[in-house]
């Protein structure tokens, strides 16, 4: 059993400190400083903090220090963190405290020629997203400083750790982001219009990976009026689609994409083929494509290829949220905004810090979360790291979480107990599932069209009859007449 292990900055407090984490009581919050870094990675404009974050940590009992600057890309000034209790300092006292929270993993600081990791002081905590295992020379300096690393990317996607799942808030904001971006960048409206000046169709949008950032994709082009349409290899995903209103797409190919704890596994060479050859036609027929396709540890599939993206209507827009893993479409250029033969490409690999104070307030209220949850004690930081654990408890989330451990790398973690299997839902074949959509109307088409039929049919009858009867209106006009069919005729049009 590890403990949670907390730093002074006088010479006494560490012996003190010692003293604590023997009789496993932690230290108080009061004796522990949080630094809040400004983020120095290039085109970042998140802050691990808000000034409501630092409120936060201030009533657990922490002291909070916050570098000069760092919100203000996200648009929370010096002075709203100065009122929330915490103090503005440079970035060398920040960095040197007992907690220092940051959202990209410590890199090297050109302006000061140093790295971050550096001028942070020996046996500090650090909460960060960190991706243990793309970064081993990381992991070595923060080892050789007796580090204790918590893991942004590493919390377990499990129910209870919902709070603190910043992959997952971060995904959300994506996701809306795509569409906003797709939206801008699209020469119509997304929804359909019947106006004086013409009829307007509604834009279709193709959503490939129905994770996070793929459902919230979804939701909002939904929300948006777009038919959406969306493909995953998890048949819990295609549920999840449909409930937004999107209409799940499948291939006639009976193979489970559930991989370990939800995640996707690799799927085989038939059944990518036989999903390329339904995008093929699709990308014929759509006019944006949100790709959000990633395999955990792998490049992410290529699912567009050039000749589809070349086959797509011109100004039809594709949006590749998995560009950081290599990209689901062949002709993303990684982080860019570029055009190939009429399609316009998004390729950003930063779309949560161009939403930077929604980002910041989700990943701030996640990293608070996890500091109280992982350490309840009233007075005390402290936690212990368990090796064995079971699934879905506080103890996988505190050990999933604990990268490294006073220097000592304790990543990956082991396996949790009771490990749950998954159970993938039963699959529809395409035949039920066309069955089923045209067995399917909204509420509120269905409302709509039977009121639609009825008020037409009456309004139409009490035309012809000169009466209406409800309203004791009169009417003698047959313009009112036509006017009516017209209305009932594109009312009906829409609706099919
Ligand atoms: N229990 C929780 O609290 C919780 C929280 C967040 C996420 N999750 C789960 O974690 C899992 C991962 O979520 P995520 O958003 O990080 O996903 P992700 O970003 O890792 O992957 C995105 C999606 O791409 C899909 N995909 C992979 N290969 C594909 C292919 N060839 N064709 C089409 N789609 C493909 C995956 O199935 C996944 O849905 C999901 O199952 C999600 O429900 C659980």
């Amino acid at each position: 059993m590890y403990h949670g292990k907390i730093h002074f900055s006088s010479v006494l407090i560490p012996c003190l400190c010692l003293c604590l984490c023997l009789s496993c009581s932690g230290i108080p919050y009061k004796q522990l400083t949080v630094g809040v870094p400004k983020e120095i990675f290039q085109n970042e404009r998140r802050v691990a903090l808000s000034p409501a974050g630092v409120q936060a940590l201030i009533k657990q009992g922490f002291n909070v220090i916050v570098e000069s600057g760092a919100g203000e890309p996200s648009k929370f000034p010096d002075e709203q963190y100065a009122q929330a209790g915490a103090t503005i300092k440079e970035v060398k006292d920040v960095l040197a405290s007992d907690v220092v929270v940051k959202v990209r993993a410590p890199t090297f600081n050109p302006a000061l020629g140093v790295h971050e990791v550096e001028m942070m002081k020996e046996a500090a905590t650090l909460i960060s997203f960190i991706y243990p295992a793309q970064y081993p020379e990381l992991m070595d300096m923060l080892s050789q400083k007796k580090a204790t690393v918590l893991a942004m990317d590493q919390v377990p996607r499990v129910t209870i750790a919902q709070g603190f799942d910043a992959l997952s808030s971060m995904a959300n904001i994506a996701g809306y982001k795509a569409v906003v971006l797709a939206a801008n960048s699209f020469g119509r409206f997304f929804t359909g219009q019947i106006t004086a000046a013409g009829k307007v169709p509604p834009a279709k949008v193709l959503i490939i990976g129905g994770g996070v950032a793929g459902l919230a994709a979804a939701g909002s082009a939904r929300a948006m009026g777009a038919i959406v349409r969306g493909f995953d290899t998890r048949a819990a995903a295609l549920e999840q689609f449909k409930s937004l209103g999107a209409e799940p797409l499948e291939v006639n190919i009976k193979e489970s994409g559930e991989g370990q704890g939800g995640y996707a596994k690799e799927m085989s060479k038939e059944f990518l083929e036989a999903e390329m050859k339904l995008f093929a036609k699709q990308c014929q027929d759509v006019d944006i494509v949100i790709s959000t396709a990633l395999i955990p540890g792998k490049r992410a599939p290529i699912l567009i290829t050039k000749p589809m993206v070349e086959s797509m209507k011109d100004g039809s827009v594709v949006v590749d949220l998995a560009a950081e893993a290599g990209g689901n479409i062949e002709t993303t250029v990684p982080g860019e905004l570029s055009v190939h033969k009429g399609v316009t490409h998004i390729g950003y690999t930063d779309l949560p810090s161009r939403l930077p104070t929604q980002s910041s307030t989700l990943y701030s209220n996640n990293i608070t979360k996890l500091l109280r949850a992982i350490s309840p004690d009233k007075d005390n930081f402290y936690f212990d790291v368990k090796d064995t654990f079971d699934y879905g408890t506080m103890d996988h989330v505190v050990r999933g979480s604990i990268v490294m451990q006073n220097g000592k790398n304790l990543f990956p973690a082991p396996q949790p107990n009771n490990l749950p299997t998954a159970a993938p839902p039963k699959s529809k074949t395409v035949q039920e599932l066309e069955a089923q959509k045209a067995s399917q109307i909204s509420p509120f088409k269905a409302t709509l069209t039977t009121a639609s039929m009825y008020t037409g049919g009456y309004l139409i009858y009490a035309t012809r009859h000169n009466s209406l009867i409800s309203t004791h209106i009169r009417v003698n006009n047959t313009t009112f007449t036509k006017c009516i069919f017209t209305i009932v005729y594109y009312i009906s049009i829409y609706l099919h």
